[in-house]
């Protein structure tokens, strides 16, 4: 190979690879700038089409109890306003959209895949769903750094939702 051609390699080269190099560090930068992938299961109200979620008077009708025991939290309050969209307000608003939940009640269909049950989750699967509207005064990823988040310790340890009956 001659100089003159080496030259021309190198030169060939860098016109490529500097680019590339280029882009990569861009998309290293952005992945670095996006918020960590939000927890599945709070993609379940992402994915919620209107259908999704059933009347709130059906909830009462098998979860007699649940029913009364939220109504009697301070939450509900600010969260039974029956103006408010179902993933916004209401049980659904923490349980997720339940349509598939009683089309899924068979004896031999597994009963808690399609609701929200937080005696079943994972700590940061419960945390995800409070932050879906507790995320003013804390952010997520603050929250992850917490001592309290990372000894596994949730916030339904602190705060009780369904409050019993006086
Ligand atoms: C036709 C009856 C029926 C309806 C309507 C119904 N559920 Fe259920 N639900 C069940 C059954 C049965 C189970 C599984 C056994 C159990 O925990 O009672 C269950 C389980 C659950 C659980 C998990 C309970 C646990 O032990 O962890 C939650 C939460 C729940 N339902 C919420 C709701 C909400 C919210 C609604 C209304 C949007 C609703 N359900 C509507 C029958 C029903
Ligand atoms: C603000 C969030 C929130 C709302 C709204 C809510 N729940 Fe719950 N629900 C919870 C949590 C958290 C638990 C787990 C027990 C606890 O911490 O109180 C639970 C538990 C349950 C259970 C299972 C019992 C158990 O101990 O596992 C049922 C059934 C239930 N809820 C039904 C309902 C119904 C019906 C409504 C509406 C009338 C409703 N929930 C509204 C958060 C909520
Ligand atoms: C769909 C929205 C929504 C979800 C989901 C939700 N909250 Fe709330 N919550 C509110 C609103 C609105 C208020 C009243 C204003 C405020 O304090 O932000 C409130 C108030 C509260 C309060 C103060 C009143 C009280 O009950 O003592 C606590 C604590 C709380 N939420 C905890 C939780 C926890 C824990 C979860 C998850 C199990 C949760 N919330 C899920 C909307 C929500
Ligand atoms: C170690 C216990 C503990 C944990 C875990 C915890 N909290 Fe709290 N939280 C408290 C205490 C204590 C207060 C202040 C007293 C109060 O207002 O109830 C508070 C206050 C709040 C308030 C404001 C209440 C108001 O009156 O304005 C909200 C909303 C809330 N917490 C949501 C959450 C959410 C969402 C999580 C999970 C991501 C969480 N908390 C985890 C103990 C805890």
């Amino acid at each position: 190979m001659k100089v003159g051609q080496s030259w021309r390699m190198t030169i060939l080269c860098l016109a490529f690879v500097c680019p590339l190099l280029g882009l990569f560090a861009v998309s290293l930068a952005a992945t670095d700038k996006k918020a960590k992938p939000s927890v599945s299961i709070v993609s379940r109200f992402d994915k919620a089409k209107p259908d999704d979620y059933l009347d709130e008077g059906m909830c009462k009708d098998c979860h007699e109890y649940s029913h009364k025991s939220w109504h009697n939290s301070p939450h509900a309050l600010f969260q039974s306003d029956p103006k408010k969209p179902l993933g916004q307000g209401g049980c659904q608003s923490c349980h997720g959209p339940a349509a598939e939940h009683v089309s899924h009640l068979k004896p031999d269909a597994q009963p808690f895949e399609h609701i929200i049950s937080f005696t079943r989750l994972k700590p940061d699967e419960t945390a995800a769903v409070c932050m879906r509207c507790h995320n003013d005064t804390m952010t997520r990823r603050h929250w992850e750094g917490t001592s309290h988040a990372r000894a596994g310790v949730t916030c339904t340890a602190c705060h009780q939702l369904h409050w019993p009956a006086p």
